[in-house]
């Protein structure tokens, strides 16, 4: 085992980059981390103690709650409190945000937004499940109450981003806005160990992930896309290959490693899409921006979205360059939208 790197050796070396740094950032993460390994545990031994299926409860969007999504909120939650750097929290599985009232959270820095359980769909079948979430400074005073501004706030305001992928191993993967990496949990000494240093994706790709069962929904645009990514062509290995999991995270993981485009656009019932600005799409498009690719609502950069409301969705293009800036130019010229 000579010569890994741990999670907290790595936050701590990269510290000192940052000649004013206080540590608090670097705590955050930890918490983080600390609840990633508990709901890992979880999520391994999922089939055996009841915690599959649903609690009969419903969240703010309307969907039904699994048992591991109520786990997984509370574990965030918890770590988050008790580690005591941030002020409050918000999180899909709540309506309102949370203020975190204690002497020492009122006095932290940031505030934190999360998907505790992404792809809850797969939970009860053993697919890959994450964990994702952002970090912004506070803009509220310290000592104060935190407020809903503090919540609402643009992507590339973020100081942080990550998930935790729960798949055929465990991982951590964040960014800081210097460069993206990615560590493994080792479970025989409980440890995030470096395994995928400065992550970069690909310009290019050759898979595409997008529920093909809304295509029908979509624009014009898209639907050209998703033509050409299936016709053939020598020069550019076409036909792509066809990729969907159904849990963002672990998606987004395969594309950022391989290559790829992962899309959830606005479709006829709902133009915005399925996926949340806050939880999923910003912490996602600031990884895949510090890695080299980009991600879009189709037309405008997603970090640059200002979010009006929690909870907000927003369709998403994310992935390699060179793809996403394909579909964009389709969605311009088939849904003559202005840029
Ligand atoms: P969540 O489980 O947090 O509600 O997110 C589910 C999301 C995302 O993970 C996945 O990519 C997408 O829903 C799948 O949606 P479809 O079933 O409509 O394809
Ligand atoms: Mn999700
Ligand atoms: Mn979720």
């Amino acid at each position: 085992m000579s010569g890994m790197v741990t999670l907290s050796e790595f936050i701590m070396e990269r510290q000192a980059d940052f000649p004013y740094a206080t540590g608090d950032l670097s705590r955050l993460l930890g918490d983080i981390s600390l609840a990633g390994k508990i709901i890992n545990h979880q999520v391994n031994k999922a089939g055996l103690h009841d915690i599959l299926g649903t609690v009969g409860t419903t969240n703010i969007q309307g969907e039904s709650q699994m048992k591991l999504d109520v786990y997984a909120d509370q574990a965030l939650l918890n770590a988050v409190r008790w580690g005591g750097q941030v002020c409050g929290a918000a999180s899909e599985e709540n309506e309102k945000y949370l203020p975190f009232d204690s002497e020492m959270c009122r006095k932290a820095k940031y505030v934190i937004l999360f998907d505790p359980l992404d792809g809850s769909s797969n939970i009860d079948v053993n697919v890959s499940i994450g964990t994702i979430f952002s970090i912004f400074r506070r803009k509220s005073a310290v000592g104060d109450l935190v407020n809903i501004n503090d919540f609402l706030q643009r992507g590339v305001d973020q100081v942080a981003s990550g998930y935790v992928i729960y798949g055929s191993s465990t991982m951590l993967v964040y960014t800081t806005g210097h460069g993206v990496n990615g560590f493994t949990l080792e479970s025989s000494i409980g440890e995030f160990c470096l395994s995928h240093p400065n992550m970069c994706i690909p310009e290019d790709g050759k898979i595409y992930s997008i529920n093909e069962g809304i295509l029908n929904g979509c624009g014009k645009g898209v639907q050209e896309y998703v033509k050409w990514c299936k016709e053939s062509d020598k020069e550019s290995s076409r036909p792509y290959t066809a990729r969907y999991i159904g849990s963002l995270v672990a998606d987004f993981h395969r594309n950022l490693i391989r290559g790829g485009i992962y899309m959830y656009p606005g479709i006829t019932k709902s133009p915005s899409g399925k996926l949340r600005l806050q939880y999923e799409n910003n912490p996602l498009a600031f990884i895949v921006e510090q890695a080299g690719g980009k991600a879009s609502d189709g037309i405008r950069r997603i970090m640059e979205i200002q979010p009006k409301e929690l909870h907000e969705r927003t369709p998403l293009f994310i992935g390699s360059k060179n793809m996403v800036e394909r579909v964009e130019a389709l969605i311009r010229q088939y849904e003559q939208v202005e840029a």
